[in-house]
């Protein structure tokens, strides 16, 4: 039941308001109520450490934490903790991470780790004085950011450059300052932005006290600075290769050959029509989001970033390449992940932690190449089902779960229906049928 009215001063009710407001809505309030706080942590410090993650907090969605074993990457072994509620999704990255174990892993390379951000500004004037005065406004903007930058330093981050971008071909008087950032082990969305809003601030002074700009050139309006989530430059590729005569055993009905032909067909299909490209790329997505949210990064970031980077050439197209020559299978995933494994949510999670802890506490380049080769791995997995027995069998076997779950059955119950589908497909409709079956014959 909705309540038509505007709700003023919600943020400023205690949690407990904020619970019995909500639980308003509903027909019956208390078991409403009663259903948020069943989902708190026993732990209240645990909970008020969740709670201050984010604002007008009434309770904890829960989402699985799962495990894919065996991932070799670059002859090192890990258990991979991975969030997400997609069923088959940890069955398919463990089942490709097995294949992989036993040919060599994967093997993964960081290209680079650089980050970008941006001042936006509209700035009426000669362009050629701004070009000529930009060594001195780029000692500025680093000498007034000092104090900002001084713990990235330590660390081996910092700005790595200033550029002075004319955009003014498509919006009239608009320009940029292009600043590239390393951040060392941390995503550094916050250290990126003080720098930015920094150098807006210092422009505008830079304009009014360098005697070059006059009249209207000493005035400028910084539109916004921030951070660009588009990250070309922080770039990691993972790849996993074999001889083609290893794929023997991959589906009775086609030779190895056949097999490595047939996949090779998928990846062109995914590379030329942006649909399959999708779809193919939200299959990797499905892996690389689950490391990213068991890490405690920003998935919401990897993902707008890895859609920019396939459509980087004009086109959507996939994020992995494959090559069949000499008689082996050569199959690469390159990806722009801008993840860390230190600040944000990393260490305050304490799942988050408990990850990183599994993980050997990785640095943000070893994250990175994790991360990706679970992309590739979900990938490798959808890829081998799609162009074999197709997708359908062992999705609905995982789904039979929910299903059941869904409709609410006995263990016995759940266990006969699970030996009936064995070898049929899976549909809720045939599901639900078959439990009415078994209830009316037991009844
Ligand atoms: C489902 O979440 C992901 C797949 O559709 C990916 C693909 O089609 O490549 C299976």
């Amino acid at each position: 039941m909705q309540k038509q009215q505007i709700r003023k001063g919600f943020s400023k009710l205690n949690k407990d308001q904020k619970i019995d407001l909500t639980a308003s809505y509903f027909e019956h309030p208390a078991k409403a109520a009663s259903q948020l706080r069943s989902f708190w942590h026993d732990d209240p410090d645990i909970q008020k450490k969740l709670d201050e993650f984010s604002e007008n907090t009434i309770s904890n969605f829960f989402f699985p934490y799962g495990i894919a074993p065996n991932f070799v990457i670059n002859g090192n072994m890990y258990l991979v903790p991975m969030v997400i509620e997609e069923s088959s999704v940890i069955a398919a990255a463990s089942n490709a991470a097995k294949f992989w174990s036993e040919r060599g892993g994967f093997h993964a390379e960081v290209i680079s780790m650089t980050k970008i951000g941006q001042v936006h500004f509209i700035w009426k004037g000669d362009l050629k004085k701004l070009q000529e005065a930009m060594p001195e406004l780029k000692e500025r903007l680093i000498d007034e950011t000092n104090a900002i930058t001084e713990n990235m330093r330590k660390r081996g981050g910092g700005i790595t450059d200033i550029e002075l971008i004319d955009m003014s071909d498509s919006i009239d008087n608009y320009y940029q300052l292009k600043a590239s950032f390393e951040t060392a082990d941390s995503m550094g969305a916050n250290f990126i932005n003080s720098c930015l809003e920094e150098f807006g601030v210092q422009l505008k002074r830079f304009l009014k006290e360098d005697k070059r700009f006059r009249g209207k050139e000493e005035e400028c309006e910084i539109v916004m600075a921030i951070l660009s989530n588009y990250t070309p430059g922080c770039l990691v590729k993972t790849w996993v290769e074999c001889n083609i005569d290893e794929f023997s055993e991959m589906d009775r009905s086609m030779s190895a050959m056949e097999f490595a032909n047939k996949f090779e067909r998928a990846v062109r299909i995914a590379q030329q029509d942006t649909y399959r490209a999708t779809t193919h790329n939200k299959g990797i997505m499905n892996g690389i989001d689950a490391v990213v949210l068991a890490t405690g990064n920003d998935f919401r970031a990897i993902e707008a970033c890895a859609h920019t980077y396939a459509a980087r050439n004009g086109r959507y197209s996939s994020l992995t390449d494959i090559s069949l020559e000499n008689g082996k299978f050569r199959y690469t995933l390159t990806v722009p992940l801008a993840m860390g494994t230190v600040g944000g949510l990393t260490s305050l999670h304490p799942l988050a932690k408990f990850s990183l802890e599994l993980l050997n506490n990785p640095e943000a380049e070893q994250l990175m190449m994790i991360a990706a080769s679970v992309g590739l791995a979900n990938n490798f997995s959808a890829l081998k089902s799609l162009t074999t027995k197709g997708i359908q069998v062992g999705h609905m076997k995982m789904h039979l779960f929910n299903i059941l779950n869904h409709i609410g059955v006995t263990n016995e119950e759940k266990e006969r229906v699970i030996d009936y589908f064995k070898d049929k497909k899976v549909s809720f409709s045939k599901v639900k049928e078959l439990v009415g079956r078994m209830r009316k014959t037991n009844s």
